[in-house]
């Protein structure tokens, strides 16, 4: 029986890959490590709360005690780190939680699961330290080409930077300690639970209750969206397969315009919900600080090496994912009725 230490657990990706472990495995445990930050949302694991295989702690991966603590009290085999401060639109604002947690955090992580795993002849069999990570460390591309595995880092938003020192910590863990390593570098993932800060929940939310959609600049940048779902499934194929110390990126060749998404979004809720849903909601805004163009995964390696694959076309995720909005209305009121309708507020101010 395998155990697992999920961190961020109660946020977007972290909550489907929790429900999607406990699904598909019904011999392992998770425990779920989660600060419950204003992303975090135990209403996400409501579903599991009662299973016997999972268990919640709230707490910061940053502090020692707290990962001590778990280490000690179970023999723990993987750690699967999700836990970061996710949104770029924040860190151009507000940088050093960025740091702390997206890279301190993570030492902090690494330093305990060493101490915890390593022999002196090495470190115990079947102990691997999983980093989820991001497109965004690689920048921005041109018109044309993909980001490889071997693509230069060079991160331009103070979030993306935070998630590439990060990433160069887990490195440096296995280049000094050999210490079993893997990191995954996935595109924008969507999906039931997202936050809706992130483009696509935002828009969804946003028409249903006829509020503007604000488009960033041209609305003529390009992200590669994959449903959260493949993205679960391809880091179980990594902790399960992967090559040691290895990076593998994650994506479905799926780029969209963020005005391709817009308009799909209005036209599928004008047609199922309202037909007062229309392209009038759509309202240029000042662009973002150093708005990255263009990302495009090549998944060419996680594909050959483990049969990763995406299962999810953009036309059937999205339309779930709206339904999902859709059928949890509640989940989203609750979101938008709180402190976050005061951060929202804030967000465009000049
Ligand atoms: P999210 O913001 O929805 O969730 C983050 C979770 O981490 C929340 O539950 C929050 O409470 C928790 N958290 C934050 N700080 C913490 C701390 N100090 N200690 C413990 N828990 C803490 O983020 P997400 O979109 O689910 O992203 C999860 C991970 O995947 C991140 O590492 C992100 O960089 C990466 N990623 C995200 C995407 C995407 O499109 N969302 C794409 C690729 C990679
Ligand atoms: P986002 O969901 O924040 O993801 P990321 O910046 O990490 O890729 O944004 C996706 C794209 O949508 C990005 O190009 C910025 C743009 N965007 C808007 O145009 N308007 C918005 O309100 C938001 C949140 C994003």
């Amino acid at each position: 029986m395998k155990t697992y230490l999920v961190t961020g657990g109660a946020g977007f990706i972290g909550a489907n890959f929790v429900h999607y472990m406990l699904d598909k495995y019904p011999d392992i445990k998770l425990i779920n490590l989660d600060k419950l930050t204003y992303a975090g949302n135990l209403e996400n694991l409501k579903e599991v709360e009662d299973n016997k295989n999972y268990s919640f702690v709230q707490g910061d991966i940053c502090d020692k005690e707290v990962v001590e603590k778990i280490f000690k009290d179970n023999e723990i085999d993987y750690v699967v780190n999700f836990a970061a401060e996710s949104h770029v639109d924040r860190s151009i604002k507000e940088p050093e939680i960025f740091v702390k947690t997206n890279v301190l955090g993570t030492v902090n992580l690494l330093n305990v699961a060493k101490n915890a795993w390593e022999t002196k002849d090495g470190f115990k069999e079947g102990k691997k330290f999983m980093q989820v990570s991001t497109d965004e460390v690689y920048g921005s591309l041109g018109d044309t080409g993909y980001f490889l595995e071997t693509t230069p880092l060079d991160p331009h938003s103070p979030y993306s930077a935070s998630k590439t020192g990060s990433d160069l910590m887990v490195k440096a863990y296995f280049d000094t300690f050999k210490m079993p390593v893997n990191t995954t570098r996935c595109s924008n993932n969507y999906g039931p639970y997202q936050f809706p800060e992130k483009l696509i929940p935002l828009l969804i939310n946003n028409c249903l209750i006829h509020k503007d959609l604000p488009v960033y600049g041209d609305g003529m940048n390009i992200r590669d969206w994959l449903y959260v779902e493949d993205h679960c499934k391809a880091i179980d194929m990594v902790i399960n397969g992967g090559r040691v110390g290895e990076v593998y990126n994650v994506g479905g060749h799926n780029e969209r315009t963020n005005m391709q998404i817009i308009k799909t979004v209005i036209s599928y809720l004008s047609e199922t919900v309202d037909s007062a849903i229309t392209e009038k909601l759509i309202t240029y805004v000042e662009d973002r600080k150093g708005h990255d163009k263009r990302y495009g995964i090549d998944p060419a390696k996680i594909k050959d090496e483990l049969g990763w694959y995406p299962e999810t076309t953009f036309e059937v995720g999205i339309k779930k994912t709206i339904k999902w909005n859709l059928d949890n209305k509640v989940w989203m009121d609750n979101i938008t009725s709180g402190e976050y309708q005061n951060y929202y507020n804030t967000m465009y101010e000049k």
